[in-house]
């Protein structure tokens, strides 16, 4: 449609219509069943006028469902109005892909992009629109559970694999077949929750949230992103849904952001009980006034902006701007031409989990797997010698390996480990795979977070354990599957304690006394405490949630048909209490040595003030060595940048990829820097004894920080660069910014 005639129907609909549009219900309050819930329903008593008025519908997905709602609901509309279908694609459709933290953890964004285009393109052919994805919130407390919905501990790092997924959503048009538009969330800061609760309150300075919490929301404004979500909480005690400044002042003005801004689940009702808002009324006229276009799942919008612009309160031009950037998604989408967009049951039904799908997400699983410790022993030799692997523990055939942030249809076409190895095997006769679950889940009953309960069961703890210990005893190795379970992740799901339940633990224990040879994989939506877990196993590696394609990619590499390519996309405390213990944090005055030995310094004196695994580590099945770095020059001005190297060589005898990092330091500033902050990385893959150079451009602007006025810039003075495996890599050069 064009912008006239768009125009046109603007000024053509009832106040009571453009209203409508700034409503969003779920599916399931049209009958459907199947719809996903992703928040709180029994408050929300929308009458059959109000849903019919809404603009759009979340959390509902199918080719044939979607076409006969929308031709209904279009019907009702008084300007027969499409609606816009949007959904959680978090990290894929049908076809899963790793959760996004173990997507980070690859280090690649480029294999981002491909999985998030699959999602789209499964995604649209089953009617969808609008996908509410990427989370691009910083995570820097693994007690947060959402820290699995985000790429981890580094702005950076975050900025490149959000502006990824984009892209790959979105494509070059939205309206062309096979895309989606994007909506990154939760704008702002959602992650820097006080000790890792989640939906409390966030107090950050403004220069920090500048400097590290924006930047990734930024990108992905700056790589034309549709939609922004509102986050849940509070920022400096202002929520954010409520937050003029943050949302005029600097998401609309500073960042130029002119797509949709549309409110978290229920989260303009939520100003009530935050207490800035006496009641859903006053909710509506803050969330307004802060631009919120769309009031997902409350009635605050719907029944209070006609009164509130008759008493005044609200102006017409508020609504009508709004309601002008929801028309223009609709048509950027192509809606008014054609309401169903990619929407094809057949072509749902034929792309959703088909093979090439499934092979981009075995790719992408064993990409992030991180090998945090391997005594010669991965990978295992499948060539030469018959060999029985024992697979122990609940994840051995669990299903549940997708995250907690997707949906897919049957999850028994989630491959299995034990699937996975008879896949494995059916090719391999020298590997006899044996199984036994070992324990439970937990040592107690626990309520999951999507309401099932488990029970725990007594009588089946001895009954398990010697039937785990009769199979690692009569294998050659033990393949340990232990973690928390996908539901302990996510959303509403913060834990005080991040480790392996103590049930599993114990199986670790008492199996490593029978068989030492102990492999042990984690999945887990965020960092967990390994360090007892990596003394009873001669290699340990987090799998995190690999999603459809776990037990091929797991198998694969096990025997070594693939290298484990991840890193940590966040810091592995010791101790969860000391969390948050990002990499890029500042000195203090008292920097400590990383001992126990000092006084009067930085740290506890309980635990010493480092992390078991630092962020970027991860090993591989090679060995790499880096040459010292050169630079081109000592001195770094405006527009003239640097130029730093180190010639990267594949010592081992095997053919690897090295993932490689290259951190700045500002050793002085008006304002304290941080201890060092990524700025670029680079995968290279090598054959034995192939060396490369790979260099980083070093610029100007990579020092730009808020300094002691708040004025956006570098400072001259001493800077060095770091270019080496991982943030704690003392392999650097000097120069000066001038
Ligand atoms: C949830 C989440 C948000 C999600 C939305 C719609 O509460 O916070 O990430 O996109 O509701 O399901």
């Amino acid at each position: 449609m064009t912008t006239e005639k768009l125009k046109e129907l603007l000024n053509d609909m009832s106040l009571d219509e453009k209203i409508g549009q700034m409503l969003q219900v779920s599916g399931l309050f049209y009958g459907d069943d199947d719809a996903l819930t992703t928040g709180g329903l029994d408050y929300f008593k929308a009458t059959d006028e109000e849903k019919l008025r809404a603009g759009s519908i979340l959390s509902i997905s199918g080719a044939e469902k979607l076409k006969k709602l929308q031709t209904r609901l279009m019907e009702k509309q008084p300007h027969h109005i499409p609606q816009i279908f949007m959904l959680d694609i978090i990290n894929g459709y049908e076809t899963i892909f790793p959760v996004p933290l173990a997507q980070g953890a690859s280090f690649n964004p480029d294999m981002a992009e491909k999985c998030a285009q699959v999602a789209a393109k499964e995604g649209a052919a089953a009617g969808i629109h609008v996908t509410f994805s990427p989370m691009a919130d910083l995570c820097r407390d693994g007690r947060w559970g959402r820290v699995m919905e985000g790429y981890g501990e580094d702005s950076y790092l975050n900025s490149k694999m959000s502006i990824s997924t984009v892209r790959g959503y979105q494509g070059k048009d939205i309206k062309e077949k096979g895309n989606l538009a994007a909506c990154v969330k939760h704008f702002a800061a959602y992650g820097g929750g006080e000790a890792g609760r989640d939906y409390d309150t966030v107090e950050v300075s403004e220069r920090t949230l500048r400097e590290s919490f924006l930047p990734a929301y930024k990108a992905c404004i700056d790589e034309n992103v549709k939609l922004v979500m509102t986050s849940f909480n509070t920022l400096n005690q202002v929520p954010s849904t409520a937050n003029k400044w943050l949302m005029k002042d600097v998401l609309r003005d500073e960042m130029k952001f002119d797509g949709v801004l549309i409110s978290d689940y229920g989260a303009v009702k939520e100003l009530v009980p935050h207490g800035i808002a006496r009641d859903e009324k006053e909710a509506a006229l803050l969330a307004v006034n802060a631009g919120v276009d769309i009031d997902m799942m409350s009635l605050a919008y719907i029944r209070n902006i006609k009164s509130l612009i008759k008493e005044g309160k609200l102006s017409q031009s508020q609504i009508d701007d709004s309601v002008w950037k929801i028309l223009c998604l609709k048509n950027e989408l192509g809606l008014f031409e054609n309401p169903y967009k990619d929407a094809d049951q057949e072509e749902q039904n034929r792309l959703c989990l088909c093979k090439e799908h499934r092979e981009l997400a075995r790719e992408a699983a064993s990409d992030s797997f991180v090998l945090l410790k391997n005594e010669d022993t991965l990978p295992l030799d499948s060539s030469n010698k018959k060999q029985k692997i024992a697979f122990i523990g609940p994840f051995a055939k669990s299903h549940e390996v997708f995250g907690s942030w997707s949906f897919p249809t049957d999850p028994s076409k989630m491959t299995s480990i034990e699937e996975g190895m008879k896949n494995f095997t059916s090719v391999n006769s020298n590997v006899e795979a044996l199984f036994a679950e070992g324990c439970q889940l937990f040592g107690h009953d626990f309520k999951l977070k999507d309401g099932r309960r488990f029970t725990y069961d007594p009588a089946k703890k001895e009954v398990l354990l010697s039937e785990a210990l009769e199979t690692a005893k009569n294998a050659d190795k033990v393949v340990l599957c232990l973690g928390e379970h996908q539901q302990m992740t996510g959303e509403a799901a913060s834990r005080t304690q991040m480790t392996i339940p103590e049930e599993q633990m114990e199986l670790l224990r008492k199996v490593s006394e029978v068989n030492p040879n102990v492999i042990t994989l984690v999945f887990a939506g965020r960092p967990l405490e390994l360090e007892e877990a990596s003394k009873l196993s001669k290699a340990l590696m987090m799998v995190w949630f690999p999603g459809c394609e776990t037990g091929n990619a797991i198998a694969d590499v096990l025997f070594g048909a693939k290298e484990p390519g991840g890193r940590c996309p966040m810091s592995f405390p010791y101790r969860t209490s000391q969390e948050p213990c990002h990499y890029n944090r500042f000195r203090s005055g008292r920097p400590n040595n990383g001992t126990l030995e000092q006084g009067f310094v930085m740290g506890y004196i309980d635990q010493i003030d480092r992390t078991l695994y630092p962020f970027g580590y991860g090993l591989t099945y090679t060995n790499f060595e880096y040459s010292p770095v050169s630079l081109n020059g000592n001195e770094l001005s405006e527009g003239k940048p640097l130029s730093a190297t180190v010639t990267v060589k594949n010592s081992g005898n095997r053919k690897g990829t090295e993932t490689v990092q290259m951190y700045i330091q500002d050793i002085y500033g008006s304002t304290v820097r941080p201890v060092r902050t990524l700025k670029g990385f680079e995968k290279v893959t090598l054959e034995p004894g192939e060396s490369k150079n790979i260099s980083f451009e070093i610029t100007e602007e990579m020092f730009r920080f808020y300094d002691i006025n708040m004025n956006f810039k570098s400072e001259e003075g001493a800077c060095r660069v770091y270019i080496g495996p991982d943030c704690l890599t003392e392999n650097g050069a000097d120069f000066n910014l001038i």
